[in-house]
């Protein structure tokens, strides 16, 4: 079976995977290493006053409430997601941490945004773009919404520098390609956006690129690991025993403290042509 990037196909899922992917947004949202990359560019954004902005591809909003519950968050953080079961734990959860009133989730898909022209002072897709069927597209739809002089903030991975250590180098780079290929539809994507984003009428304002590396122990690449190696079973890539000894392995390196991991990421922050 192909490889089934389960972001792209979501509506596919069932209750179970949806589960899991629902747990890996929460937790790799409370992921320190991951969250200080969030903020990094959410603090070079003008978010003050009643500001309005948009993440598209929103999942469960986790973002998108980290970005209200900034202090001193008075605009509106508006978040669209093709998936209405993630969408309605967006909406469950924003009511609990009571930024209801600061945050709207909708169904929407992000190549056909349903808002007028220049609805918007802020637009984000945090990792979306590596998951959906034609970034291009999605690119000349966040251009299209967000104000002149607003900022379209792009931030995913770059998916090949995806690395787990394993004894067998060979077996370890195929495990790396394999996860890489079933989880991300467009895992090299980030590294052409210089050329796409000026080819979707966006100008470049800042960019810049961090890894996140786990050493000893675990904790971000642990959930992506168990969430995405069934994944990589399903598309019988790799023999499925061979894909359960590195697993196996991966687990007891972290309980050893002898496990490492890492993958870049990149940020682009634009603001439309027009
Ligand atoms: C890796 S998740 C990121 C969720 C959220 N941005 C976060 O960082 O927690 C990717 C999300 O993109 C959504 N997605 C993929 N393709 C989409 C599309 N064409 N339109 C809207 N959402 C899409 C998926 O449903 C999924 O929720």
């Amino acid at each position: 079976m192909a490889a089934r990037d389960p972001h792209r196909f979501v509506n596919d899922l069932d209750e179970e995977a949806l589960g899991r992917v629902v747990a890996r947004l929460e937790s790799r949202a409370r992921d320190a290493v991951f969250a200080e990359l969030f903020e990094k560019y959410v603090g070079r954004l003008a978010l003050s006053g009643a500001v309005r902005v948009l993440e598209v591809g929103c999942g469960t909003g986790a973002m998108l409430r980290m970005l209200a519950r900034q202090t001193g968050f008075s605009g509106l953080a508006w978040g669209v997601d093709q998936s209405s079961h993630f969408i309605a734990v967006a909406n469950r959860l924003a009511q609990e941490e009571n930024l209801g009133g600061c945050t709207v989730f909708e169904v929407g898909d992000a190549h056909e945004l349903n808002f007028p022209q220049a609805s918007f002072d802020v637009v984000i897709a945090h990792t979306l773009i590596s998951h959906v069927a034609n970034p291009a597209e999605v690119l000349r739809e966040m251009a299209r919404v967000v104000r002149p002089g607003g900022t379209v903030a792009v931030f995913d991975g770059d998916y090949s520098s995806l690395t787990y250590a394993y004894p067998d180098h060979v077996f370890g780079k195929h495990m790396d390609e394999a996860l890489a290929t079933a989880t991300f539809n467009n895992p090299l994507i980030m590294r052409d956006l210089p050329r796409l984003l000026r080819e979707c009428g966006l100008v470049l304002t800042e960019a810049w690129g961090d890894a996140v590396t786990e050493i000893g122990k675990g904790s971000y690449f642990k959930s992506f690991a168990e969430t995405y190696v069934p994944y990589v079973k399903r598309s019988q890539m790799l023999p499925e025993e061979a894909v359960d000894q590195w697993l196996a392995y991966q687990r007891q390196a972290m309980a050893e403290h002898i496990f490492l991991a890492s993958c870049n990421y990149y940020t682009y922050l634009t603001s439309p042509a027009r």
